[in-house]
Protein backbone atom coordinates (compact mmCIF):
# COMPACT_ATOMS: atom_id res chain seq x y z
CA UNK A 1 0.00 0.00 0.00
CA UNK A 2 1.48 3.56 -0.92
CA UNK A 3 0.56 5.97 1.39
CA UNK A 4 -0.04 9.40 -0.40
CA UNK A 5 1.71 12.88 0.33
CA UNK A 6 -0.24 15.46 1.41
CA UNK A 7 -0.41 16.94 -2.28
CA UNK A 8 -1.52 13.65 -3.91
CA UNK A 9 -4.94 11.89 -4.55
CA UNK A 10 -6.01 8.41 -4.42
CA UNK A 11 -6.20 6.25 -7.91
CA UNK A 12 -10.33 5.63 -8.40
CA UNK A 13 -10.98 2.50 -9.04
CA UNK A 14 -14.57 0.68 -9.58
CA UNK A 15 -15.70 -2.11 -7.64
CA UNK A 16 -14.09 -5.37 -8.79
CA UNK A 17 -15.34 -8.86 -8.75
CA UNK A 18 -13.11 -10.59 -5.69
CA UNK A 19 -9.92 -12.87 -7.80
CA UNK A 20 -10.70 -11.74 -11.05
CA UNK A 21 -11.08 -8.18 -10.97
CA UNK A 22 -12.61 -6.03 -13.67
CA UNK A 23 -11.85 -8.50 -16.15
CA UNK A 24 -15.89 -10.12 -16.48
CA UNK A 25 -17.22 -6.59 -16.99
CA UNK A 26 -14.32 -5.77 -19.45
CA UNK A 27 -14.42 -8.56 -21.69
CA UNK A 28 -18.81 -8.32 -21.87
CA UNK A 29 -18.47 -4.69 -22.87
CA UNK A 30 -14.80 -4.04 -24.49
CA UNK A 31 -14.17 0.08 -24.92
CA UNK A 32 -18.26 0.55 -23.74
CA UNK A 33 -16.78 -0.23 -20.29
CA UNK A 34 -13.74 1.70 -20.15
CA UNK A 35 -16.31 4.71 -21.55
CA UNK A 36 -18.44 4.46 -18.77
CA UNK A 37 -15.79 3.79 -16.20
CA UNK A 38 -14.23 6.99 -17.09
CA UNK A 39 -17.86 9.30 -17.16
CA UNK A 40 -18.24 7.85 -13.68
CA UNK A 41 -14.43 8.20 -12.32
CA UNK A 42 -12.93 11.14 -14.79
CA UNK A 43 -9.70 10.27 -17.02
CA UNK A 44 -7.63 8.43 -14.83
CA UNK A 45 -8.64 4.92 -13.12
CA UNK A 46 -7.38 1.52 -12.26
CA UNK A 47 -8.71 -1.50 -13.20
CA UNK A 48 -7.67 -4.77 -12.09
CA UNK A 49 -7.13 -7.34 -15.05
CA UNK A 50 -6.85 -10.33 -12.79
CA UNK A 51 -3.29 -10.70 -12.73
CA UNK A 52 -2.34 -7.50 -12.55
CA UNK A 53 -3.65 -4.10 -11.91
CA UNK A 54 -3.31 -1.50 -14.92
CA UNK A 55 -3.78 2.26 -14.78
CA UNK A 56 -5.86 3.51 -17.59
CA UNK A 57 -5.03 7.37 -19.17
CA UNK A 58 -7.71 8.88 -21.19
CA UNK A 59 -6.70 12.54 -21.60
CA UNK A 60 -4.79 13.88 -24.68
CA UNK A 61 -2.32 15.60 -21.97
CA UNK A 62 -1.44 11.74 -20.74
CA UNK A 63 -0.06 10.78 -23.78
CA UNK A 64 2.10 13.94 -24.18
CA UNK A 65 3.29 12.91 -20.36
CA UNK A 66 3.85 9.12 -21.48
CA UNK A 67 4.87 8.90 -24.59
CA UNK A 68 6.38 12.04 -25.36
CA UNK A 69 8.25 14.61 -22.24
CA UNK A 70 8.55 11.66 -19.72
CA UNK A 71 9.29 8.79 -22.53
CA UNK A 72 12.29 7.80 -20.84
CA UNK A 73 10.72 6.63 -17.66
CA UNK A 74 7.67 4.52 -19.41
CA UNK A 75 9.30 0.92 -21.37
CA UNK A 76 7.50 -1.75 -23.07
CA UNK A 77 7.93 -4.16 -20.37
CA UNK A 78 5.23 -6.60 -18.49
CA UNK A 79 2.85 -9.53 -19.73
CA UNK A 80 1.28 -7.53 -22.98
CA UNK A 81 4.86 -6.99 -24.54
CA UNK A 82 6.54 -10.23 -23.37
CA UNK A 83 3.63 -11.58 -25.69
CA UNK A 84 4.41 -9.73 -28.31
CA UNK A 85 8.07 -10.93 -27.69
CA UNK A 86 7.08 -14.43 -27.94
CA UNK A 87 6.12 -14.32 -31.41
CA UNK A 88 8.23 -11.13 -33.05
CA UNK A 89 11.16 -12.01 -30.51
CA UNK A 90 13.69 -8.65 -30.44
CA UNK A 91 12.15 -6.67 -33.40
CA UNK A 92 12.19 -3.11 -33.84
CA UNK A 93 8.88 -2.54 -31.99
CA UNK A 94 9.89 -4.54 -29.31
CA UNK A 95 13.48 -3.47 -28.56
CA UNK A 96 14.55 -0.19 -26.50
CA UNK A 97 17.69 1.99 -24.69
CA UNK A 98 20.34 2.31 -27.12
CA UNK A 99 20.16 -1.12 -29.25
CA UNK A 100 16.50 -0.01 -30.45
CA UNK A 101 18.44 3.86 -30.97
CA UNK A 102 21.16 1.97 -33.45
CA UNK A 103 18.61 -0.28 -35.48
CA UNK A 104 16.19 2.96 -35.34
CA UNK A 105 18.82 4.93 -37.38
CA UNK A 106 19.39 2.07 -39.49
CA UNK A 107 16.23 1.20 -40.60
CA UNK A 108 15.09 4.97 -40.75
CA UNK A 109 15.99 5.54 -44.43
CA UNK A 110 13.92 2.75 -45.89
CA UNK A 111 11.07 4.45 -44.97
CA UNK A 112 11.71 7.99 -45.59
CA UNK A 113 9.37 9.97 -48.03
CA UNK A 114 11.40 9.33 -50.95
CA UNK A 115 12.11 5.86 -50.54
CA UNK A 116 8.30 5.36 -49.67
CA UNK A 117 7.74 7.21 -52.81
CA UNK A 118 9.47 4.47 -54.66
CA UNK A 119 7.93 1.76 -52.51
CA UNK A 120 4.77 3.24 -53.89
CA UNK A 121 4.92 2.55 -57.27
CA UNK A 122 4.80 -1.24 -56.29
CA UNK A 123 1.98 -0.94 -54.05
CA UNK A 124 -0.10 0.63 -56.71
CA UNK A 125 0.83 -1.92 -59.06
CA UNK A 126 0.47 -4.58 -56.57
CA UNK A 127 -3.02 -3.10 -55.56
CA UNK A 128 -4.69 -2.94 -58.96
CA UNK A 129 -3.73 -6.70 -59.14
CA UNK A 130 -5.52 -7.72 -55.96
CA UNK A 131 -8.41 -5.52 -56.76
CA UNK A 132 -8.98 -7.22 -60.41
CA UNK A 133 -9.27 -10.39 -58.17
CA UNK A 134 -12.06 -9.42 -56.01
CA UNK A 135 -15.51 -10.86 -56.99
CA UNK A 136 -17.98 -7.66 -58.43
CA UNK A 137 -21.24 -10.18 -59.17
CA UNK A 138 -23.40 -9.08 -56.49
CA UNK A 139 -23.03 -11.62 -53.95
CA UNK A 140 -21.96 -10.89 -50.22
CA UNK A 141 -18.61 -10.62 -49.84
CA UNK A 142 -16.11 -10.02 -46.79
CA UNK A 143 -14.53 -6.75 -47.61
CA UNK A 144 -12.33 -7.03 -44.38
CA UNK A 145 -11.31 -10.55 -45.76
CA UNK A 146 -10.48 -8.77 -49.29
CA UNK A 147 -9.03 -5.72 -47.94
CA UNK A 148 -6.26 -8.00 -45.46
CA UNK A 149 -5.18 -10.05 -48.86
CA UNK A 150 -4.35 -7.20 -50.74
CA UNK A 151 -2.48 -5.33 -47.96
CA UNK A 152 -0.79 -8.58 -47.49
CA UNK A 153 0.81 -8.96 -50.63
CA UNK A 154 1.64 -5.28 -50.86
CA UNK A 155 3.56 -6.14 -47.38
CA UNK A 156 5.42 -9.30 -49.26
CA UNK A 157 6.19 -7.39 -52.33
CA UNK A 158 7.85 -4.46 -51.24
CA UNK A 159 9.43 -6.75 -48.46
CA UNK A 160 10.77 -9.48 -50.47
CA UNK A 161 10.23 -8.49 -53.98
CA UNK A 162 9.16 -11.81 -56.08
CA UNK A 163 11.21 -14.03 -53.44
CA UNK A 164 8.25 -15.18 -51.52
CA UNK A 165 5.17 -17.52 -53.07
CA UNK A 166 1.84 -16.79 -53.02
CA UNK A 167 1.35 -20.34 -51.25
CA UNK A 168 4.30 -19.08 -48.42
CA UNK A 169 2.26 -15.91 -47.77
CA UNK A 170 -0.36 -17.71 -47.02
CA UNK A 171 1.19 -20.06 -44.91
CA UNK A 172 2.28 -16.58 -42.81
CA UNK A 173 -0.80 -14.78 -42.71
CA UNK A 174 -2.80 -17.95 -41.64
CA UNK A 175 -0.36 -18.48 -39.19
CA UNK A 176 0.02 -15.06 -38.16
CA UNK A 177 -3.92 -14.40 -37.72
CA UNK A 178 -3.80 -17.53 -35.60
CA UNK A 179 -0.91 -15.75 -33.32
CA UNK A 180 -2.32 -12.61 -33.44
CA UNK A 181 -5.85 -14.23 -31.61
CA UNK A 182 -4.25 -15.90 -29.34
CA UNK A 183 -1.58 -13.65 -28.08
CA UNK A 184 -4.39 -11.38 -26.05
CA UNK A 185 -4.75 -14.62 -24.09
CA UNK A 186 -1.08 -14.70 -23.60
CA UNK A 187 -0.98 -11.72 -21.87
CA UNK A 188 -2.84 -12.96 -18.85
CA UNK A 189 -0.95 -16.82 -18.75
CA UNK A 190 1.76 -15.64 -19.52
CA UNK A 191 2.63 -14.70 -15.71
CA UNK A 192 2.38 -19.38 -15.29
CA UNK A 193 5.15 -21.19 -15.60
CA UNK A 194 5.53 -22.82 -19.21
CA UNK A 195 4.78 -26.75 -17.67
CA UNK A 196 1.28 -25.46 -16.69
CA UNK A 197 -0.85 -26.94 -19.63
CA UNK A 198 -2.62 -23.76 -21.47
CA UNK A 199 -4.72 -24.62 -24.12
CA UNK A 200 -3.64 -23.35 -27.68
CA UNK A 201 0.47 -22.53 -26.10
CA UNK A 202 1.46 -25.24 -28.59
CA UNK A 203 -0.58 -24.52 -31.45
CA UNK A 204 0.64 -20.93 -31.17
CA UNK A 205 4.35 -22.42 -30.92
CA UNK A 206 3.61 -24.45 -34.23
CA UNK A 207 2.25 -21.41 -35.47
CA UNK A 208 5.56 -18.95 -34.82
CA UNK A 209 7.66 -22.55 -36.22
CA UNK A 210 5.97 -22.41 -39.55
CA UNK A 211 6.37 -18.63 -39.94
CA UNK A 212 9.72 -19.14 -38.83
CA UNK A 213 10.40 -21.61 -41.82
CA UNK A 214 9.63 -19.49 -44.40
CA UNK A 215 11.49 -16.80 -43.30
CA UNK A 216 14.89 -17.93 -42.31
CA UNK A 217 14.62 -20.16 -46.07
CA UNK A 218 14.06 -16.53 -47.50
CA UNK A 219 16.88 -15.03 -45.24
CA UNK A 220 19.02 -17.83 -46.21
CA UNK A 221 18.33 -17.62 -49.95
CA UNK A 222 19.11 -13.59 -50.25
CA UNK A 223 22.47 -14.63 -48.73
CA UNK A 224 23.15 -16.45 -51.19
CA UNK A 225 22.06 -14.92 -54.15
CA UNK A 226 21.90 -11.55 -53.19
CA UNK A 227 19.60 -9.59 -55.39
CA UNK A 228 19.61 -5.83 -56.45
CA UNK A 229 15.83 -5.28 -55.97
CA UNK A 230 14.89 -2.04 -53.70
CA UNK A 231 13.01 -4.74 -51.58
CA UNK A 232 13.05 -4.38 -47.67
CA UNK A 233 14.67 -7.33 -47.32
CA UNK A 234 17.88 -6.78 -49.38
CA UNK A 235 18.09 -3.03 -48.08
CA UNK A 236 18.03 -4.84 -44.13
CA UNK A 237 21.12 -7.44 -45.50
CA UNK A 238 22.85 -4.18 -45.87
CA UNK A 239 22.27 -2.28 -43.27
CA UNK A 240 25.32 -1.41 -41.22
CA UNK A 241 25.41 0.00 -37.46
CA UNK A 242 28.14 2.32 -36.47
CA UNK A 243 31.38 -0.41 -36.23
CA UNK A 244 30.15 -1.74 -39.49
CA UNK A 245 28.35 -5.09 -38.35
CA UNK A 246 25.47 -6.12 -40.16
CA UNK A 247 22.04 -7.65 -38.82
CA UNK A 248 22.57 -11.62 -37.84
CA UNK A 249 19.50 -14.06 -39.29
CA UNK A 250 18.01 -14.01 -36.01
CA UNK A 251 17.78 -10.38 -35.96
CA UNK A 252 16.76 -10.26 -39.85
CA UNK A 253 14.03 -12.64 -38.97
CA UNK A 254 12.82 -10.55 -36.09
CA UNK A 255 12.45 -7.36 -37.87
CA UNK A 256 10.88 -8.91 -41.12
CA UNK A 257 8.17 -10.44 -38.61
CA UNK A 258 7.70 -6.88 -36.81
CA UNK A 259 6.97 -5.12 -40.49
CA UNK A 260 4.51 -8.51 -40.84
CA UNK A 261 2.89 -7.95 -37.88
CA UNK A 262 2.83 -3.94 -37.71
CA UNK A 263 2.65 -3.86 -41.47
CA UNK A 264 -0.60 -5.40 -43.30
CA UNK A 265 -3.55 -5.94 -40.96
CA UNK A 266 -3.55 -2.57 -39.18
CA UNK A 267 -3.79 -0.90 -42.56
CA UNK A 268 -6.41 -3.37 -44.15
CA UNK A 269 -8.51 -2.81 -40.74
CA UNK A 270 -8.97 0.65 -40.64
CA UNK A 271 -9.28 0.71 -44.71
CA UNK A 272 -12.03 -1.78 -44.18
CA UNK A 273 -13.85 0.07 -41.53
CA UNK A 274 -13.58 3.11 -44.16
CA UNK A 275 -14.98 0.95 -46.68
CA UNK A 276 -18.05 -0.12 -44.44
CA UNK A 277 -18.84 3.54 -43.29
CA UNK A 278 -19.22 4.60 -46.72
CA UNK A 279 -21.18 1.38 -47.91
CA UNK A 280 -23.98 2.61 -44.63
CA UNK A 281 -23.53 6.49 -45.31
CA UNK A 282 -23.80 7.38 -49.17
CA UNK A 283 -22.82 11.32 -48.42
CA UNK A 284 -19.06 9.66 -47.17
CA UNK A 285 -19.20 7.87 -50.39
CA UNK A 286 -19.54 11.12 -52.13
CA UNK A 287 -17.25 12.92 -50.14
CA UNK A 288 -14.50 10.44 -51.72
CA UNK A 289 -15.59 9.56 -54.81
CA UNK A 290 -16.44 12.94 -55.94
CA UNK A 291 -12.44 14.00 -55.22
CA UNK A 292 -11.07 10.81 -56.75
CA UNK A 293 -13.13 11.02 -60.29
CA UNK A 294 -11.98 15.17 -59.73
CA UNK A 295 -8.43 14.31 -59.37
CA UNK A 296 -7.86 10.96 -60.85
CA UNK A 297 -11.29 10.23 -63.86
CA UNK A 298 -10.43 6.58 -64.32
CA UNK A 299 -6.86 7.13 -64.48
CA UNK A 300 -4.85 4.49 -62.03
CA UNK A 301 -3.61 6.69 -59.17
CA UNK A 302 0.41 6.81 -58.25
CA UNK A 303 2.50 7.93 -55.90
CA UNK A 304 2.39 11.57 -57.14
CA UNK A 305 -1.38 11.39 -56.70
CA UNK A 306 -1.47 11.27 -52.95
CA UNK A 307 -0.83 14.97 -51.71
CA UNK A 308 -3.99 15.85 -53.92
CA UNK A 309 -6.33 13.34 -52.58
CA UNK A 310 -6.45 15.55 -49.72
CA UNK A 311 -10.32 14.68 -48.92
CA UNK A 312 -9.22 11.32 -49.21
CA UNK A 313 -6.43 11.47 -46.97
CA UNK A 314 -8.92 12.92 -44.31
CA UNK A 315 -11.48 10.33 -44.68
CA UNK A 316 -8.62 7.72 -43.77
CA UNK A 317 -7.23 10.13 -40.97
CA UNK A 318 -10.79 9.84 -39.59
CA UNK A 319 -11.42 5.91 -39.88
CA UNK A 320 -7.90 6.07 -37.96
CA UNK A 321 -9.67 8.16 -35.41
CA UNK A 322 -12.83 6.12 -34.60
CA UNK A 323 -11.50 2.39 -35.80
CA UNK A 324 -7.92 2.81 -35.54
CA UNK A 325 -6.31 -0.70 -34.99
CA UNK A 326 -4.23 -0.06 -32.01
CA UNK A 327 -6.50 1.03 -29.40
CA UNK A 328 -4.19 0.79 -26.17
CA UNK A 329 -0.25 1.32 -25.98
CA UNK A 330 0.36 -0.55 -22.45
CA UNK A 331 4.09 0.79 -20.62
CA UNK A 332 5.87 0.23 -16.99
CA UNK A 333 7.08 2.99 -15.09
CA UNK A 334 10.62 3.02 -14.39
CA UNK A 335 10.66 5.42 -11.50
CA UNK A 336 8.05 7.00 -8.94
CA UNK A 337 6.27 9.51 -11.31
CA UNK A 338 3.10 11.32 -10.41
CA UNK A 339 0.06 12.10 -13.17
CA UNK A 340 -2.86 14.72 -12.71
CA UNK A 341 -1.92 14.88 -9.03
CA UNK A 342 -2.10 10.81 -8.78
CA UNK A 343 1.37 8.81 -7.63
CA UNK A 344 2.10 6.04 -10.34
CA UNK A 345 5.21 4.31 -8.55
CA UNK A 346 8.09 2.62 -9.37
CA UNK A 347 6.73 -0.68 -11.53
CA UNK A 348 3.15 0.23 -12.08
CA UNK A 349 1.49 -0.23 -15.60
CA UNK A 350 -0.39 2.15 -17.30
CA UNK A 351 -2.13 2.20 -20.51
CA UNK A 352 -2.77 4.87 -23.15
CA UNK A 353 -6.72 4.56 -23.80
CA UNK A 354 -6.07 5.66 -27.74
CA UNK A 355 -9.70 5.50 -28.61
CA UNK A 356 -10.87 7.30 -25.14
CA UNK A 357 -8.09 10.10 -26.66
CA UNK A 358 -9.51 9.78 -29.79
CA UNK A 359 -12.75 10.68 -28.33
CA UNK A 360 -12.14 13.14 -25.91
CA UNK A 361 -14.50 15.97 -25.79
CA UNK A 362 -11.72 18.75 -24.98
CA UNK A 363 -10.40 18.08 -28.64
CA UNK A 364 -13.36 16.91 -30.68
CA UNK A 365 -16.44 18.05 -31.11
CA UNK A 366 -19.56 15.55 -31.82
CA UNK A 367 -16.82 12.59 -31.12
CA UNK A 368 -18.58 10.09 -32.36
CA UNK A 369 -19.73 11.54 -35.44
CA UNK A 370 -17.70 10.14 -38.35
CA UNK A 371 -16.65 14.03 -39.46
CA UNK A 372 -13.56 13.44 -42.23
CA UNK A 373 -13.69 17.93 -42.13
CA UNK A 374 -12.45 17.93 -38.76
CA UNK A 375 -9.18 17.33 -40.26
CA UNK A 376 -9.31 20.79 -42.21
CA UNK A 377 -6.29 22.68 -41.23
CA UNK A 378 -9.12 25.49 -40.10
CA UNK A 379 -10.46 23.17 -38.05
CA UNK A 380 -7.52 21.92 -36.34
CA UNK A 381 -6.01 24.88 -34.75
CA UNK A 382 -4.94 24.76 -31.08
CA UNK A 383 -5.58 20.88 -30.90
CA UNK A 384 -2.89 19.03 -29.29
CA UNK A 385 -0.97 16.92 -31.48
CA UNK A 386 -1.13 14.42 -28.62
CA UNK A 387 -4.80 14.09 -29.37
CA UNK A 388 -4.81 12.26 -32.55
CA UNK A 389 -2.41 9.15 -32.05
CA UNK A 390 -3.17 6.12 -34.57
CA UNK A 391 0.27 5.75 -34.79
CA UNK A 392 1.45 6.46 -31.50
CA UNK A 393 3.76 9.54 -30.44
CA UNK A 394 7.04 10.94 -29.29
CA UNK A 395 10.40 8.91 -30.64
CA UNK A 396 9.01 5.19 -30.52
CA UNK A 397 6.08 6.55 -33.31
CA UNK A 398 4.93 4.37 -36.44
CA UNK A 399 8.29 3.92 -38.60
CA UNK A 400 5.97 2.82 -41.18
CA UNK A 401 2.93 6.11 -40.61
CA UNK A 402 4.07 7.28 -44.47
CA UNK A 403 3.79 3.71 -45.99
CA UNK A 404 0.75 2.93 -44.35
CA UNK A 405 -0.89 6.58 -45.16
CA UNK A 406 -0.04 6.36 -49.10
CA UNK A 407 -1.62 2.93 -49.01
CA UNK A 408 -4.91 3.22 -47.32
CA UNK A 409 -5.29 6.47 -49.60
CA UNK A 410 -4.38 4.55 -52.09
CA UNK A 411 -6.69 1.76 -51.91
CA UNK A 412 -9.76 3.74 -50.90
CA UNK A 413 -9.17 5.65 -54.16
CA UNK A 414 -8.95 2.53 -55.80
CA UNK A 415 -12.37 1.05 -54.43
CA UNK A 416 -14.29 3.95 -54.84
CA UNK A 417 -12.66 4.04 -58.05
CA UNK A 418 -13.59 0.48 -59.68
CA UNK A 419 -16.51 -0.49 -57.38
CA UNK A 420 -20.40 -0.15 -56.57
CA UNK A 421 -20.39 -1.42 -52.77
CA UNK A 422 -23.63 -1.56 -50.45
CA UNK A 423 -24.52 -3.22 -47.23
CA UNK A 424 -25.63 -6.39 -46.94
CA UNK A 425 -26.19 -6.37 -43.54
CA UNK A 426 -27.33 -3.84 -41.20
CA UNK A 427 -25.06 -1.46 -38.81
CA UNK A 428 -21.25 -1.46 -38.77
CA UNK A 429 -19.98 -4.84 -37.68
CA UNK A 430 -18.89 -4.77 -33.52
CA UNK A 431 -15.43 -4.82 -32.70
CA UNK A 432 -13.25 -7.78 -32.30
CA UNK A 433 -10.81 -6.61 -29.23
CA UNK A 434 -7.26 -8.49 -29.17
CA UNK A 435 -3.91 -6.95 -29.20
CA UNK A 436 -5.80 -4.89 -31.98
CA UNK A 437 -9.04 -4.26 -32.60
CA UNK A 438 -11.41 -5.77 -35.77
CA UNK A 439 -14.07 -6.02 -37.03
CA UNK A 440 -15.62 -8.54 -35.79
CA UNK A 441 -17.09 -10.76 -38.00
CA UNK A 442 -15.23 -9.03 -41.09
CA UNK A 443 -17.07 -6.48 -43.21
CA UNK A 444 -19.55 -8.03 -45.57
CA UNK A 445 -20.66 -6.27 -48.65
CA UNK A 446 -22.36 -6.69 -52.39
CA UNK A 447 -19.90 -5.06 -54.60
CA UNK A 448 -20.40 -4.51 -58.37
CA UNK A 449 -19.04 -2.39 -60.75
CA UNK A 450 -20.50 0.77 -61.74
C1 LIG B 1 -2.72 2.04 -40.24
C2 LIG B 1 -1.61 1.34 -40.09
C3 LIG B 1 -0.73 1.36 -38.87
C4 LIG B 1 -1.01 1.73 -37.58
C5 LIG B 1 -2.33 2.24 -37.02
C6 LIG B 1 0.22 1.57 -36.82
C7 LIG B 1 0.34 1.88 -35.47
C8 LIG B 1 1.53 1.85 -34.77
C9 LIG B 1 1.71 2.32 -33.41
C10 LIG B 1 0.60 2.89 -32.53
C11 LIG B 1 3.01 2.16 -33.08
C12 LIG B 1 3.68 2.59 -31.76
C13 LIG B 1 3.68 1.47 -30.76
C14 LIG B 1 4.15 1.93 -29.37
O1 LIG B 1 4.51 3.09 -29.17
O2 LIG B 1 4.12 1.09 -28.47
C15 LIG B 1 3.67 1.54 -34.21
C16 LIG B 1 5.01 1.20 -34.26
C17 LIG B 1 5.61 0.56 -35.32
N1 LIG B 1 5.03 0.31 -36.55
FE1 LIG B 1 3.16 0.81 -37.15
N2 LIG B 1 1.20 1.10 -37.65
C18 LIG B 1 0.67 0.97 -38.91
C19 LIG B 1 1.34 0.54 -40.05
C20 LIG B 1 2.65 0.14 -40.09
C21 LIG B 1 3.35 -0.29 -41.28
C22 LIG B 1 2.75 -0.29 -42.69
C23 LIG B 1 4.61 -0.66 -40.89
C24 LIG B 1 5.77 -1.19 -41.70
C25 LIG B 1 5.77 -1.43 -42.98
C26 LIG B 1 4.70 -0.46 -39.44
C27 LIG B 1 5.82 -0.72 -38.67
C28 LIG B 1 5.97 -0.34 -37.35
C29 LIG B 1 7.19 -0.52 -36.58
C30 LIG B 1 8.45 -1.23 -37.07
C31 LIG B 1 6.96 0.05 -35.31
C32 LIG B 1 7.96 0.15 -34.16
C33 LIG B 1 8.69 1.49 -34.27
C34 LIG B 1 9.67 1.76 -33.12
O3 LIG B 1 9.42 1.40 -31.99
O4 LIG B 1 10.71 2.38 -33.42
N3 LIG B 1 3.50 0.04 -39.00
N4 LIG B 1 2.76 1.39 -35.24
Amino acid sequence: MNTLSSDQKAIPRPRAWPLVGHLPNLAQGGLDCVTRYRGQLGDLFELDAGTQTVVLLNHPRHAQHVLVDRAHNYVKQGSFWSSVRSLIGLGLPTIEGDVWRTRRRMMNPQFRRARIHELGQQMAKTLDEQLELWPADGSEVDIAKLVSRATMAVIVRTMFGTGMSASEADQVTGALAFSLDHMLQKVVTDVLPSWVPIPGRQAHERAVAQIDDVLFRLIEQRRKEPSDGGDLLNLMLQMRDDSNGGLSDQELRDEAMSLFLAGYETTASSVSWGIGRMAHQPELRAYVSDEVHRVLGSRQPTPDDVPALEATTRFFNEALRLHGPVFFLPRVAVENDVIDGHPIPAGSMVSLMIDQIHRHPSAWDAPDVFDPDRFLPERSDGRPPTSWIPFGAGHRQCIGKSFATMEGVLLLAMVVQRFRFEPSRDGLPAEQLGITRRPKGGVTLKLSRP
